[in-house]
């Protein structure tokens, strides 16, 4: 089978890490022999914002939808207002075409070393369900009095049941497939007076369709201190569109190193493409030099193939990656002095053998 996979590699070392992963695919695609996959190229970045005055042209949409799957690198460079950027390309993506989880997991890949001695391998083995649709990202809002000293910006979170209800059921889904069925809902509703009220509320109504999972809820800033302190206590975690996005840099960071943590936004109906793209941005201060982590990179491409339907070539990649951090071929921000080039060369071999 040929797999359609739209590749939009954007700005700074996303284009790095998107022909990494592309080479990786490549690879696994023909040791494997049963797939193959056919990229089309977007040149959709914020270098060509400037010169053609759009991130996707009209149609964009539509091109995507003629693919399987997307494969994005990061969007966002020093030249463009990051939410100009943001609302130019990935935010779109994500809303048009119905991609309304981000799953992200996080655990200590094979011979990395934590930062922490507290979240070692055996503590830290979190999936993060990201509300990916509303909330505080709505976009919702305004500004009066332009930025004058009488300026007043308001910045509109939505909730609606039907976004609460799908996000709460994939989650406690997600739970319920993995070994411990532990689910933990964070909110912030005891400042956030509605929208997050509505959410313990959906919550709590869904938890009973789920009795063999075991629930917790915390507010997000005590998340924060149990996540760093408790991390065994955890296992799948859901939040809102803003709570999740900082966790999982937080998730990130305490498994090693933000380079290494992946995402796939989904659209569970199956309609419209899902994407892939590892969570961190542009990075403009490591750009062009080739040093930019690809294990991100390769772990959102492990979890498309998954999505694809092709859970042995994701396993046979996932093991060529932590093959290879095991032996130590790792970015500087892994401690390690191996560049994006070695890492991608070494995981190819890897599949070679896995
Ligand atoms: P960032 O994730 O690009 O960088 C944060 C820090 O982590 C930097 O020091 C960077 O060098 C390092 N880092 C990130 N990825 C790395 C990797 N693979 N290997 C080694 N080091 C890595 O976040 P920042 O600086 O806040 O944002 C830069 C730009 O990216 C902004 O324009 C922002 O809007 C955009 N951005 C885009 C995202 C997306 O496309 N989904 C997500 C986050 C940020
Ligand atoms: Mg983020």
């Amino acid at each position: 089978r040929v797999f359609k996979i739209a590749s939009i590699p954007g700005d700074g070392i996303g284009t790095e890490i998107t022909s990494a992963a592309i080479e990786v695919l490549q690879k696994l695609a023909f040791i494997e022999g049963k797939f193959s996959f056919e990229f089309n190229h977007f040149d959709w970045s914020s270098e060509n914002y400037v010169k053609r005055g759009w991130y996707m042209p009209e149609d964009g949409m539509d091109q995507l939808k003629k693919n399987d799957a997307i494969y994005f690198g990061a969007v966002g460079w020093p030249n463009v207002p990051d939410h100009i950027s943001l609302w130019g390309l990935i935010l779109p993506i994500r809303n048009s075409l119905n991609q309304y989880v981000n799953v992200r997991p996080t655990r200590i890949l094979r011979g990395i070393t934590p930062p922490l001695a507290k979240c070692g391998p055996k503590d830290l083995d979190w999936v993060i369900v990201r509300e990916n649709s509303e909330g505080e990202y709505a976009g919702h809002g305004g500004t009066t009095h332009g930025h004058s000293s009488h300026a007043v910006a308001t910045e509109v979170s939505i909730f609606t049941r039907v976004g609460i209800e799908r996000i709460m059921r994939f989650a406690f889904e997600t739970a319920k497939s993995r070994p411990r069925r532990k689910l933990t809902m964070v909110t912030k509703s005891n400042a956030q007076r509605h929208g997050m009220v509505l959410w313990d509320s959906v919550f709590a109504e869904v938890a009973k369709e789920y009795p063999d999972v075991q629930w917790d809820k915390m507010l997000v800033d005590a998340m924060t201190v149990r996540m760093t302190l408790q991390p065994q206590t955890l296992d799948t975690i859901v939040a809102t569109n803003l709570h999740a996005d900082i966790l999982s840099d937080l998730a990130a960071a305490l498994s090693g190193s933000i380079g290494i943590a992946p995402s796939s936004n989904l659209d569970p109906t199956r309609q419209n493409p899902s994407m892939f793209e590892p969570i961190h941005g542009s990075a403009p201060d490591i750009a062009g030099k080739g040093i930019a982590n690809p294990v991100g990179a390769f772990w959102s491409a492990a979890e498309m193939v998954r999505w694809l339907g092709m859970e042995e070539a994701a396993d046979a990649l996932m093991k060529a990656i932590e093959n290879v951090t095991e032996a130590g071929i790792r970015t500087k921000d892994l401690h390690g002095s191996s560049d994006t080039k070695a890492v991608t060369g070494a995981v190819c071999k890897e599949l070679e053998s896995v």
